[in-house]
């Protein structure tokens, strides 16, 4: 059972099959499409009741202002988690995306991860700068790595963040 997660503003909460139509809506808008491209509702319901993924709601008081998830290779010989992260443009730019992800990240190193990954496209400055916000460092970019939101492959930034280096 996932727990709730409480930040400095926001509130990672275990998302149910309700959020489906909210993360849509978000996820419709050109700013988090531009990077998540098209995610069917279908998408967000298998992700919520799978067992690939853990995803929760990011909420601002009683408002769900975006997504956070994160992924485990569980293999003890490369153990460690991925996390993914959406808001809704009206609360991009305000600090929020580092609350949560430093949130989830220091969860993450409780459950006894020591190593956590993210991978932003090449060019998306504000969540590579979010991402440094919080302690990741960048390790390379991988090469023609996507190809969201459209067909065209495109380059992304690996990062990553060790214990010892959450801020
Ligand atoms: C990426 C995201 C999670 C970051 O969260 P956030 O709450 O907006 O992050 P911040 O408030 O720290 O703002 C982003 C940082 O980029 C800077 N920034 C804002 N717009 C920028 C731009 N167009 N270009 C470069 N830097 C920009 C901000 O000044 C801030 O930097 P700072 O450290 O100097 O304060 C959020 O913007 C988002 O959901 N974006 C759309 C979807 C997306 O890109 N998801 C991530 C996919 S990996």
């Amino acid at each position: 059972v996932l727990p709730t997660l409480t930040g400095t503003d926001v509130t990672l909460r275990p998302a149910t099959l309700d959020d489906v139509p909210r993360f849509g809506e978000i996820a419709r808008t050109p700013e988090v499409w531009r990077r998540w491209g098209d995610v069917p509702a279908s998408e967000f319901t298998a992700d919520i009741e799978g067992d690939e993924l853990e995803v929760f709601a990011i909420e601002l008081g009683d408002r769900v202002v975006g997504m956070i998830q994160y992924s485990e290779e569980i293999d003890p010989r490369y153990r460690h988690a991925s996390i993914d992260i959406f808001l809704a443009p009206q609360y991009q730019h305000r600090g929020l995306g580092p609350d949560a992800v430093r949130t989830l990240a220091a969860h993450l190193f409780e459950s006894g991860h020591h190593r956590i990954t993210i991978d932003p496209a090449a060019d998306n400055a504000a969540a590579i700068a979010a991402y440094a916000r919080v302690g990741f460092r960048p390790v390379g970019v991988m090469r023609r790595y996507e190809r969201i939101p459209e067909d065209q492959w495109h380059d992304n930034l690996l990062m990553d963040l060790l214990t010892e280096e959450l801020t």
